[in-house]
């Protein structure tokens, strides 16, 4: 059973939190690990002539949803359901909730909202569906309700919601973030400090693909005035913003530009046998010696971490360093996989040394540096040879990490 949460966070306007701790899940959209879970947060705003309800919950948490509406609403009395994303995180429930209310509401959506909510849940669905238009204000009770859209976060169908007199930016995807923290807003830094990691990662895994056109809504969305003014930020996962609203929004930007920690090395590798890990020990002695941070992500018989936390921590390096073996004249199938996430979901203008070990003839290495050479990222070296390195290959290896060295001072 997942903890629900039903909080009044505001008195005038009437606003409620519907947030269901998601901590069943295990891997975000069938891929991403995220043992940490996830929240879904849904709000309902109670004008003196409407109901507004702001997205809803997944399909699997309909009954704890309903109950938990029910318990702030009578469901007929909801008048608008506005639709920021038709991802079903957040959708899954409507057909519940329409059916409850009579199917009295007015659903309001970007074009491409409504041509994805009836493919998911039927015509009955839409029939009422207003379609705004980008920026398009209407009068709810009183309240101007400002609809921007923010394509490609996540999807082409996303918009988000700004109630003009209370400053209040209803952001649904953009602005959430893995983990189910403690609390419901940001009044605390150590939960801040814990949670913005997990945002990280939520950032790169959900919507790194489309990473440029954060920066771009962002910016949108700043030159029309409503981050430096926002009173709340209220996303459909994790954290509301309300002590320093703007913050989150900073963090969301510094992750689609892939703003550096200074000092920090991303190491990935796989080792079968050692060969590659000799070699990575002495990299990883050739970094600490020019005072740099190494991150090692390691593939063992003993062990194989998450890749979604390897794309979690690509945005702040400075540098990535990638070991692989040869496998079946490939790179090693680990190592195959995580870089073809990182380049599909963290695709960043960052150096990159790469290392490679093989036992007869070496694949990886130049297959990988092919990669490289494709994607944003820029290659600084391979350092690729035969089983276990002589004092030549560890000479190229330590000289590889200098090369990267002096590209990132
Ligand atoms: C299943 C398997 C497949 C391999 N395929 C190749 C290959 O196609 N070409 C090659 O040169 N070496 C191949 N090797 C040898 C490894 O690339 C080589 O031993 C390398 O040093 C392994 O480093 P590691 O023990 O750190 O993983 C293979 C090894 C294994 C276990
Ligand atoms: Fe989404
Ligand atoms: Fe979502």
């Amino acid at each position: 059973m997942p903890k629900v949460w039903t909080e009044k966070i505001l008195d005038d306007p009437e606003l409620y939190l519907i947030r269901i701790d998601d901590d069943g899940i295990k891997y975000f959209e069938a891929t991403w690990d995220i043992p940490e879970g996830i929240t879904y947060n849904a709000y309902l705003m109670k004008l003196e002539d409407a109901v507004v309800l702001f997205d809803m919950t997944k399909k699997e948490y309909t009954e704890e949803f309903m109950e938990a509406l029910k318990s702030i609403v009578n469901p007929k009395e909801i008048t608008h359901i506005i639709i920021h994303h038709t991802e079903p995180d957040h959708s899954g429930a409507l057909p519940a909730v329409l059916e409850a209310n009579g199917y009295r509401a007015q659903l309001i959506g970007t074009s491409f909202a409504k041509r994805f909510l009836e493919g998911f849940y039927g015509e009955k669905v839409v029939e009422n569906f207003y379609t705004i238009k980008d920026g398009e204000e209407m009068n709810i009770s009183g309240k101007t309700f400002r609809f921007i859209t923010v394509p490609w976060l996540h999807w082409p169908d996303t918009m988000i919601t700004y109630v003009v007199e209370d400053k209040l930016i209803f952001s649904c995807d953009a602005g959430g973030g893995y983990s189910i923290p403690p609390v419901i807003d940001d009044s605390d830094e150590k939960v801040i400090e814990e949670y913005l990691p997990h945002v990280t990662k939520y950032i790169v895994t959900v919507i790194g693909h489309y990473h440029k056109y954060i920066v771009q809504n962002i910016k949108k969305l700043k030159e029309l005035g409503i981050v430096q003014e926002a009173r709340m930020i209220l996303p459909g996962h994790g954290l509301i913003w309300r002590k320093n609203p703007m913050r989150i929004f900073e963090h969301y930007e510094a992750v689609g530009a892939g703003k550096v920690k200074k000092g920090k090395v991303l190491v990935i590798y796989d080792s079968m046998y050692g060969f590659v890990e000799r070699r990575m020990e002495i990299v990883l002695d050739e970094l600490r010696k020019h005072g740099l941070n190494p991150v090692v992500y390691k593939f063992t018989d003993k062990e194989a971490p998450a890749v979604s936390d390897i794309l979690g921590d690509v945005p702040d390096s400075e540098a990535l360093i990638i070991g692989a073996s040869t496998y079946e004249a490939e790179i090693h199938p680990r190592i195959r996989y995580a870089l073809y996430e990182i380049l599909d979901k963290a695709n960043y203008e960052k150096p990159v040394l790469i290392v490679g070990a093989f036992g007869w003839a070496g694949v990886a290495g130049k297959k990988i540096e092919t990669m490289i050479t494709r994607s944003k990222f820029d290659h600084v070296d391979t350092v690729e040879s035969r089983g276990w390195p002589t004092p030549e290959d560890e000479e190229r290896l330590r000289e590889g990490v200098r090369k990267l060295v002096r590209w990132i001072s």
